[in-house]
């Protein structure tokens, strides 16, 4: 389904022939779409997950559940037409939300599903149709919204809800149908209120609807709190509509997954895998060899090139990009960086906002943090740390080094253990390490402070002054040799046995 902008027409008229309608609905003139909204149920506090962070910021594939609600729901309609309700920790709701250009409802206090759409009315007033989506079912794609909305539309319905077939519903809400062959709904039932023959009952209600938004709120005044848990559930307008003699319908989706809602950790983790082996799959599909697919964390909008190598156990996180041609080896962990091709990233590195160019070495052990620029060709080897620098192309810092704040050009070797000292307890400082220098090991460069073009660092030089081109600088104390002290020594205090 497209995305529009133009809210009187914020959708295509629908394409029956396009969509897997029923065969009833495939008879019937749809009729245009008119002003469509999403609402998406997001003000709960998640009893069950015993968090202090409201359900909807808990994350699965890298992404709040209500970060992958509200992308599905975008898909569907503008941005300005999809309406968070939000009610417990609004404000961090929001502010994690905050560029996703969605509008926000408050639900001040939390009593049901019913209630946060009561909350909604005004928002909603000028619309024909409102999705309503459940801010903790983060599975939920945006063919399938369009076909719920279709179906809807289709069936002239007041009504349409989502379900779908369960081996296990139990705790579900549990759909009951006129017959079993009609689409047309008696009621939805909830759990706690259900009877034995109800509980039997496998399709269960998913938790998304369409209403006609003037029979929505033409008739929520007649929910009632008579219930176990004493909230309005909008599960009830199921049958407040029917009794009004409006048309309630369902619409089946044999993916189970879609529906799956995570109330609880263990849904969560369910979720999460559920996202993570999908990620998997695609990138596969698309080239990218993944050995033990179960062992890799692989966030939503990583991208992967065609022939890169996943090892068991890595992490690619955020908004990484990675190249192909590339091969990540094992407990290395990629956040929000950019990897051009034919990068080796070898085991246990760590990489954070890093920037690495073709063909570059990484590791074992390198910690790219923050800002770090690697050229093509470049190495960084064993336990070095990188941070705010850009290291030249076919440049090399193989082991034991601290490079911070500091550009460094091209085909520069730097010694094991070398450090910027790029701090002096209150400001940071820039260290220039110009093109072909080397720096002998154990070297500490004292910023700010420049190494022209071509120049030589003696080993276990302490750098504090600019350092001219093409010459050679030593830093450090002269040897002094005593002959024959150890053996005088030795002579002096005679080993005890
Ligand atoms: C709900 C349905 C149930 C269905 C299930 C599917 C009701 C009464 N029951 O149960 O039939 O099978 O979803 O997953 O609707 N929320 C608010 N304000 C509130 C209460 C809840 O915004 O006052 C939000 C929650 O944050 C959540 C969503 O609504 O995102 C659903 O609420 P939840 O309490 O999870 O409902 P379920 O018990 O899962
Ligand atoms: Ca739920």
């Amino acid at each position: 389904m497209k995305k529009s902008r133009n809210r009187s027409s914020a959708l295509p008229a629908p394409s029956v022939a396009k969509t897997s309608l029923t065969a009833k609905a495939h008879s019937l003139t749809v009729p245009s779409v008119g002003r469509v909204a999403v609402a998406i149920m997001a003000a709960g506090k998640g009893t069950r997950l015993k968090s202090q962070l409201p359900k909807v910021l808990h994350e699965v594939g890298g992404k709040s559940l209500l970060a992958h609600v509200v992308a599905a729901a975008t898909q569907v309609v503008a941005e300005r037409d999809v309406y968070a309700i939000v009610g417990y920790e609004a404000e961090r709701v929001r502010t994690e939300l905050a560029n996703s250009g969605i509008q926000f409802v408050l639900q001040a206090e939390q009593r049901g599903t019913g209630h946060a759409l009561m909350a909604a009315r005004q928002a909603l007033a000028g619309y024909d149709h409102v999705i309503v989506l459940s801010g903790d079912a983060p599975l939920i794609t945006a063919e399938t919204i369009g076909r719920l909305l279709q179906f809807h539309l289709a069936e002239k319905a007041a009504m349409t809800l989502l379900s779908t077939d369960l081996e296990d519903p139990t705790g579900y809400g549990r759909v009951i149908r006129k017959s079993a062959r009609s689409a047309e709904v008696k009621a939805i039932v909830e759990e706690k209120s259900a009877t034995a023959a109800e509980k039997k009952v496998r399709e269960m209600n998913a938790g998304f609807y369409t209403f006609s938004v003037p029979a929505l709120y033409g008739n929520i005044g007649k929910l009632s709190t008579s219930n176990p848990h004493s909230e309005y559930y909008l599960t009830d307008m199921a049958e407040v509509l029917r009794r009004a003699k409006q048309r309630v319908v369902v619409y089946k989706t044999d993916d189970a997954n879609e529906v799956l809602g995570g109330n609880t950790r263990a849904e969560l983790a369910a979720i999460d895998e559920n996202l993570r082996l999908a990620k998997c799959r695609q990138l596969m599909a698309e080239g990218v060899t993944i050995f033990y697919p179960a062992t890799c964390v692989i966030d939503c909008e990583v991208e992967v090139g065609a022939d890169t190598v996943l090892e068991p156990f890595v992490q690619i996180l955020g908004k990484t990009r990675i190249g192909s041609g590339c091969r990540v080896r094992s407990y290395s962990v990629i956040k929000n960086s950019e990897v051009a091709d034919e990068v080796t990233i070898r085991p246990g590195c760590v990489l954070e906002g890093a920037r690495v160019g073709v063909g570059a070495v990484l590791g074992p052990y390198s910690h790219l943090r923050p800002g770090s620029e690697i050229g093509e060709g470049a190495h960084v080897g064993n336990f070095v740390e990188t941070k705010k620098i850009k290291l030249g192309k076919g440049s090399k810092a193989n082991h034991l080094t601290y490079l911070g704040d500091a550009e460094i050009g091209r085909n520069v070797n730097i010694g094991a253990g070398t450090i910027t000292c790029n701090y002096d307890g209150v400001n940071k400082h820039m260290t220039v390490i110009e093109d072909g220098v080397f720096i002998g090991s154990d070297s500490t460069l004292v910023a700010p402070v420049r190494v022209g073009k071509g120049a030589y660092v003696g080993a276990a030089s302490c750098v504090t002054d600019d350092v001219p081109e093409d010459s050679l600088v030593i830093g450090r104390a002269r040897q002094i040799v005593k002959q024959g002290w150890a053996r005088e020594k030795r002579a002096a205090r005679p080993t005890t046995k």
